[in-house]
């Protein structure tokens, strides 16, 4: 049973289409991410939802109630905007006590809620502070708080961390699945960070130029991307082109470089030119008589945690990640092979049909 159901939402501006017949449900306690990037309609998505901006088409059922035609102040939603938006001369605590005055919420009840939405985000120390007087990350928090201690039945985020940096960020991100896990609100965060999407929710939806791409478990967007846009876009990936050869029972013979691989191939083949995909982390590198493929090494960058090579090979430029186990044995120039493990390799399917 859904909890939130948009139903072909679309809103064009002029002529251009912001989104275009979106369609989701989401259900009670879901943490689900819109995942895309910058331009593809996800803040607009938001704002419909929470009733800041009217679609051209489509409905928005909350609980199976029609709420398109709601003011926003009746929707009830909790929303933290990209920008926080925290009031500048209320302290943290009237900042967090300002939405449940405004629903005029007694006075006892107030004080109490606000002090359990202050400890949920571990901000009870700093209830007299003003924003300016706060680091990020904390004002980050006000906001959090801000929003649900009206409890709302749902939780609408706007790139909520971008504006942290990185470290902070990770930490944020542990805090936030566990304050939403903790309370259960039903939770829709808009995103362009893939690796903020992926860690945080429970189902992923990809767009692109206003359209869903693709809905998913994040371990499936990652693993099993539909297309050439899902595959780059959710992590770093190789696309390659590859040659079909003969498909028998299923199986189809596929000439990349100088390798031929069998592989599962259900599609229909209206060409014979495929597009394969093959993440990084899932290529090895060996001496040159043991590769799938051969390669030399053109160029590699040391990351800390892992080295990013560059290998020019018979199927065209691959990335390789290798995790930093000790120092690596390939070095600029060498003559390597790059193999991988069966089911490492990814068809995808739109450009099969292509
Ligand atoms: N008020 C507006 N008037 C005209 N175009 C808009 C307006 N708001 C957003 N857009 C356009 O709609 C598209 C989607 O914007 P937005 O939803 O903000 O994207 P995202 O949040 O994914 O970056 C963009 O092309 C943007 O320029
Ligand atoms: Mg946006």
């Amino acid at each position: 049973m859904s909890f939130l159901r948009l139903e072909s939402l679309t809103k064009r501006y002029g002529t251009a289409n912001a989104v275009e017949d979106l369609s989701l449900d989401i259900a009670q306690g879901e943490f689900v991410s819109l995942l895309g990037p910058s331009g593809c309609g996800k803040t607009t998505t938001l704002q419909m939802i929470a009733g800041f901006v009217e679609p051209t088409r489509g409905r928005i059922l909350m609980n199976g109630d029609d709420i398109t035609a709601r003011k926003p102040n009746q929707r009830g939603i909790g929303i933290v905007f990209q920008s926080y938006a925290l009031f500048p001369h209320m302290t943290v605590a009237e900042n967090v006590r300002f939405g449940l005055e405004m629903r005029q919420v007694p006075v006892d009840e107030c004080h109490r809620r606000v002090a359990e939405a202050l400890e949920l985000v571990r901000l009870d120390h700093l209830d007299d502070r003003y924003p300016r007087e706060l680091s990020g990350g904390q004002r980050q928090r006000v906001a959090l708080a801000r929003a649900l201690v009206i409890k709302p039945p749902l939780l609408l985020l706007d790139e909520p961390l971008s504006n942290l940096d990185a470290k902070l960020r990770e930490n944020m991100q542990i805090e936030l699945r566990a304050i939403q896990q903790q309370v259960g609100t039903t939770t829709l965060m808009v995103t362009h960070d893939q690796s903020e999407a992926l860690s945080l929710s429970d189902r992923v939806v990809v767009m692109n130029q206003g359209r869903v791409v693709q809905v998913d478990d994040p371990f499936n967007a990652y693993e099993r991307p539909n297309d050439t846009f899902v595959s780059s876009f959710v992590g770093k990936t190789n696309l390659l082109a590859g040659d079909i050869g003969s498909v028998q029972d299923g199986n189809a013979s596929i000439t990349l470089g100088d390798y031929t691989l069998e592989m599962p191939f259900a599609g229909d083949l209206h060409s014979n030119r495929i597009q394969l995909s093959i993440r990084p982390e899932k290529l090895e590198l060996t001496d040159s008589d043991n590769g799938h493929l051969q390669g030399k090494v053109r160029t590699r960058l040391f990351l800390g945690n892992h080295w990013l090579y560059q290998i020019d090979s018979s199927a065209g430029e691959l990335l390789v990640t290798l995790p930093n186990l000790g120092p690596t044995d390939f070095t600029v120039g060498d003559e390597v092979g790059v193999r991988w493990q069966p089911g490492a390799v990814r068809i995808l399917e739109e450009q099969a049909h292509g």
